[in-house]
């Protein structure tokens, strides 16, 4: 696909694909760094006096519930606040509001449609990449900029259809984190990947993919819990269960790279305590790690050259469970190596703990594991 320099945005009606799906709490948006990182592009479409249509997606819709927790309504808010032109927002992603609206848009203004998901209500239409629908929503302008850094491992309509019906090109972010990224995709050894957070199911294929490109990696959150499941009771805890062979395999086959907690911190019946892995019972929750754990992986991250975080220790947020993901941050901040932080929970404990000097912070989670282990963004050809 081409760079955005190479389109002609002069007086166009431009669809731009934001990724704008951020982590929402108590009606606020936790950290609005996707919606920040947009903004180059914007800017750079005003300046070539186009008219803006943005499209994003918002969490997974499945139900009518999902559509109530999931507009992007408080996107088109912060939105506004940040970008030096009107934005209007279009509650429909598809008909005759949405193309009255569109056709009242003028040069230099900005549409923010509501979540693209919300057309997977009708068959998953926007997550299956309906062809009908990509074709629909690429009629509503003239060119077609992806900027969804952290959706690109996806093929979705909005982000992967479209293209297929309009001139179109890769946005200012993409470009920004692909050229950020080359400091993991060809590290300078030791080579130290951290990887924590709940999305296991997405994460354990990608961790197949990065064994054979690091020298260690570390593990925190449910992926350290699936880890130890293979051979401890890891009892309450999120953990997965389904993939426990192929785990048990890569602990055998990357024996010296897998470096899992020796101790964690668990909640039991309202008591914090730190537990030996064998000492875990049925009624112990892993919330965090140990403290031992946490002096064995501050050792190897001293060693690294390079080290790419994704995702958290543990349930920060408590602060009975805080010091695994803060003093992991820590470490790497105070490394010498160069660091790269990728995914929305690792930004935002970042943000909470205000740690932030890293090399590089990508707005991508999934996306940029993906890039990681493939050296390639699922959403181009
Ligand atoms: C992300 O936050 O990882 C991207 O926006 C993709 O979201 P998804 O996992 O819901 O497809």
């Amino acid at each position: 696909m081409k760079s955005i320099y190479e389109l002609d945005l002069e007086n166009k009606t431009v669809i731009l694909r934001c990724d704008y799906n951020v982590s929402i709490k108590d009606n606020k948006i936790v950290s609005d760094e996707r919606i920040v990182a947009s903004l180059d592009t914007i800017n750079y479409l005003l300046s070539k006096n186009a008219k803006i249509i943005i499209m994003s997606h918002l969490g997974k819709i499945k139900t009518l519930e999902d559509k109530n927790n999931n507009s992007l309504y408080i996107v088109y808010e912060r939105l506004s606040e940040l970008v030096n032109a009107k934005v209007i927002f279009s509650s429909a992603t598809s008909g005759k509001i949405l193309e009255d609206k569109i056709a009242s848009l003028n040069n230099g203004e900005i549409l923010l449609m509501e979540n693209t998901r919300f057309e997977d209500l009708d068959n998953n239409k926007e997550s299956n990449c309906d062809p009908e629908l990509s074709k629909y929503w690429a009629s509503l302008g003239d060119c077609f900029v992806n900027d969804a850094f952290g959706m690109s491992h996806r093929r979705h309509a909005s982000n992967y259809g479209i293209s297929k019906y309009l001139d179109s090109a890769y946005g200012l972010l993409i470009e920004k984190e692909l050229k950020g990224l080359e400091l993991v995709v060809n590290p300078d050894r030791p080579f130290v990947v951290f990887m924590g957070g709940a999305k296991i199911e997405d994460k354990l294929d990608i961790i197949k993919m990065i064994l054979p490109k690091c020298d260690y990696l570390l593990v925190g959150g449910g992926v350290a819990n699936s880890f130890i499941n293979c051979n401890y009771n890891v009892g309450s805890s999120l953990y997965n269960n389904e993939k426990k062979d192929e785990l048990l395999d890569l602990l055998n086959t990357y024996k010296d790279k897998i470096i899992l907690p020796v101790d964690v911190r668990v909640l039991n019946n309202d008591m914090v305590i730190e537990r030996e892995l064998y000492q875990i019972t049925d009624n112990d929750n892993i919330l965090d790690l140990g403290t031992k754990t946490v002096y064995i992986y501050k050792d190897i991250i001293d060693k690294a050259n390079t080290i790419f975080l994704n995702g958290t220790a543990g349930k920060y947020e408590d602060n009975r469970f805080e010091e695994g993901t803060k003093e992991i941050l820590n470490i790497i901040s105070a490394s010498n190596a160069k660091s790269v932080v990728g995914g929305g929970d690792a930004i935002s404990s970042m943000e909470y703990f205000n740690i932030k000097d890293f090399t590089f912070v990508s707005t991508g989670g999934g996306a940029t594991l993906e890039y990681l282990a493939t050296g390639k963004l699922n959403c181009f050809d």
